[in-house]
């Protein structure tokens, strides 16, 4: 498929989108009957997905308050979600108020509710498709709130499982991890298969059949080599019950999350 032919989601209140199935695990009002019923779908497969949905949470703005101690002061959160509190941007700006946030996703609900919280600092949000890296990358408004000379955070929780392979994830981080500048990280979290019972795989990937995007679930090994040419932080690519803290959650199905570091170019 051409890069170019990937087509955004028209807003359906009938067709369950990943963005408000994830606000209902969160407790959130954003969502409708389609989104309720795969929803349900999941957690009558596995009750515990709604806290699993909080450790990815978790996971991410442990990665954020890591990062920006760390002294990164621009955060790419690409796949940005439904508002929620805490969010990316209060996180951030709790342990660096110079620290500005871009939120990229495509989904028409998303983009309506985070243009109606404009009034957090430091967060800007646009539309983009991350299968479409350049066209993000070449946005005025992306231009204007990041500068790829310095260092950011690349952050794409919870995304990368609605890229099918036709799309190329590798190409989509290839992408973002070649424009960014050295000592910069890239955090990103994603369901895996490994040891995951192929009954429940099934359940999962039937709830979200009729859905804008399915759920593709990949090795830990697949998800490792998304970090090829970076430098993995400890404990390397781990369920994201590790972050922050263990949160004990059944193992039957796992997010598994990484964060690393863009090293210096080596001189020959
Ligand atoms: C499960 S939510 C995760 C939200 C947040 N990243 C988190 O980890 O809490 C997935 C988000 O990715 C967005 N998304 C899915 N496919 C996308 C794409 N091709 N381009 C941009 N955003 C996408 C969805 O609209 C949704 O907001």
């Amino acid at each position: 498929m051409r890069p170019d032919s990937y087509s955004t989601p028209a807003f359906s209140a009938i067709k369950a989108a990943p963005a408000r199935v994830y606000d209902f695990y969160l407790g959130g009002k954003d969502n409708f009957a389609a989104d309720r019923e795969a929803g349900k779908k999941v957690i009558d497969a596995f009750p515990a997905a709604p806290r699993l949905a909080r450790a990815n949470r978790g996971f991410s703005l442990r990665a954020v308050r890591d990062c920006v101690e760390a002294g990164v002061e621009q955060i790419i959160d690409l796949g940005t979600g439904i508002p929620t509190s805490p969010n990316v941007a209060e996180i951030a700006c709790a342990a660096n108020p110079h620290v500005r946030v871009i939120g990229v996703d495509n989904d028409p609900v998303v983009l309506s509710h985070q243009r109606a919280a404009v009034s957090r600092g430091g967060y800007t949000i646009i539309e983009g498709d991350i299968r479409r890296p350049w066209s993000i990358l070449a946005d005025p408004g992306f231009n204007d709130v990041i500068d790829l000379s310095q260092p950011v955070l690349v952050l794409c929780t919870a995304v990368l499982h609605f890229i099918t392979e036709a799309e190329e994830p590798q190409r989509i981080i290839t992408a973002f991890t070649d424009a960014i500048a050295a000592g910069s990280f890239l955090a990103l979290s994603a369901v895996t298969s490994s040891d995951t019972d192929p009954t429940l795989i099934a359940q999962i990937r039937d709830a979200y059949k009729d859905a804008t995007a399915p759920v593709i679930f990949r090795t830990a090994e697949h998800i490792t080599s998304w970090f090829a040419g970076l430098e993995l932080l400890q404990p390397g690519v781990a369920s994201v019950t590790q972050w922050p803290g263990r949160i004990g959650l059944p193992t039957t199905l796992r997010i598994l999350g990484g964060i690393a570091r863009k090293p210096p170019l080596r001189r020959p």
